[in-house]
């Protein structure tokens, strides 16, 4: 029988999780783990790049671990661990931080992105961050990592980084390839659809969260800004529009054709109607296990615990041979 190619992804716990998070990265996911072996990971460790509350970081790390259950992904067929509880990550970060030049790293757009606003406390950490991507992707010998279109400048330098280790002793790390969905890997802000949906966005009302309740996630959807033309289409002249269509497309799997089609001479507020129950349809169901899932916080420990087993043994496997290459003597 023919081993299954490796799939690794992750979330970080800097916030709740966005309808962008779902579409762009977990539902993707649950379609992929019949055919992959599945990494996936809570990325607590990417989250304190930035500065959390330390109560808050807990919650959203167990939050992220009952939606991914609660969406589908299966604990007898994926591994979901959280970083931390997998040392070799940070070990390993260190080790590639030697392979990683400064010059490549500056040049990350989600790094000029989140330094920008911070004044002078731009944390090593968040410079880094990138290594530590790469360090989670190839400890586990991935294949294929499953991302919104944002992360791809950091999968193609992990390649690079990747490469240039393999070049440099004899081939250690498979050099993965991204996977970015065809629709849904930019979902963008319901107040300004210029910009990514975010976890970070100041207007609550610019995002919905996997954990909001029905009446919120339709209140969010009738404020979801608009413009005068009247008409539902795909046009770069409605970037609103746009984005409303092409969540109710991902949601649904019709076409741009088919909903503009299905909504020819009926007004924003009946296809707003419409699209608020297409995602309390596709969202309740999920909120509903993730809280009850979270009742219960020491069964979801306890998987957290048995997962990790399984991810320390597979990532201990590559930082050996990591560490033979380099030079480092094993006792
Ligand atoms: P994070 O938590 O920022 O994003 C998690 C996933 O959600 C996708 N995403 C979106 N997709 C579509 N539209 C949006 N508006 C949107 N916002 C976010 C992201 O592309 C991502 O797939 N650095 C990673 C976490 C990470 C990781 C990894 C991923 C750490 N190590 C290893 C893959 C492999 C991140 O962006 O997290």
């Amino acid at each position: 029988m023919n081993k299954k190619q490796v799939l690794f992804s992750g979330i970080k716990p800097s916030g709740d999780i966005t309808l962008g998070n779902y579409l762009g990265a977990i539902k993707n996911w649950v379609d992929l783990q019949n055919d992959y072996d599945c990494y996936f990971s809570i990325v607590d460790l990417h989250a304190i790049t930035v500065k959390q509350e330390p109560k808050d970081l807990r919650k959203s790390t167990l939050e992220i671990m009952a939606i991914y259950i609660a969406s589908g992904i299966d604990i007898k067929k994926s591994t979901i661990f959280i970083q931390s509880h997998v040392p070799a990550h940070t070990e390993c970060s260190w080790l590639l931080n030697c392979y990683s030049y400064i010059g490549e790293l500056s040049r990350m757009t989600q790094y000029k992105d989140t330094s920008k606003n911070k004044d002078q406390n731009v944390s090593v950490g968040l410079f880094d961050y990138p290594v530590l991507m790469a360090s989670d992707i190839l400890l586990y010998q991935t294949d294929l990592v499953p991302v919104g279109e944002d992360q791809k400048q950091h999968i193609e330098l992990t390649r690079d980084i990747a490469t240039r280790f393999n070049n440099l002793y004899s081939p250690t790390f498979k050099i993965p390839t991204p996977s970015i969905p065809k629709a849904g890997a930019r979902i963008m802000g319901l107040q300004d659809p210029t910009k990514k949906m975010s976890k970070s966005d100041e207007n609550e009302n610019g995002c919905i969260y996997i954990l909001d309740s029905d009446d919120v996630i339709r209140r969010k959807i009738n404020k979801a800004v608009t413009d005068t033309v009247g008409i539902v289409q795909i046009s770069d002249d409605q970037l609103g529009v746009k984005n409303l269509i092409n969540i109710y497309s991902v949601v649904t799997g019709l076409s741009f054709n088919d909903i503009e089609e299905k909504y020819k001479g009926k007004n924003y507020s009946h296809f707003k109607k419409d699209l608020g129950d297409i995602l309390v349809a596709e969202l309740s169901p999920i909120r509903e296990k993730a809280n009850s899932l979270l009742q219960n916080k020491d069964e979801l420990l306890k998987i957290a615990k048995e997962n990790s087993d399984k991810a320390n043994y597979v990532a201990q496997k590559t930082l050996r041979k990591m560490k033979k290459k380099i030079g480092l003597i094993s006792l």
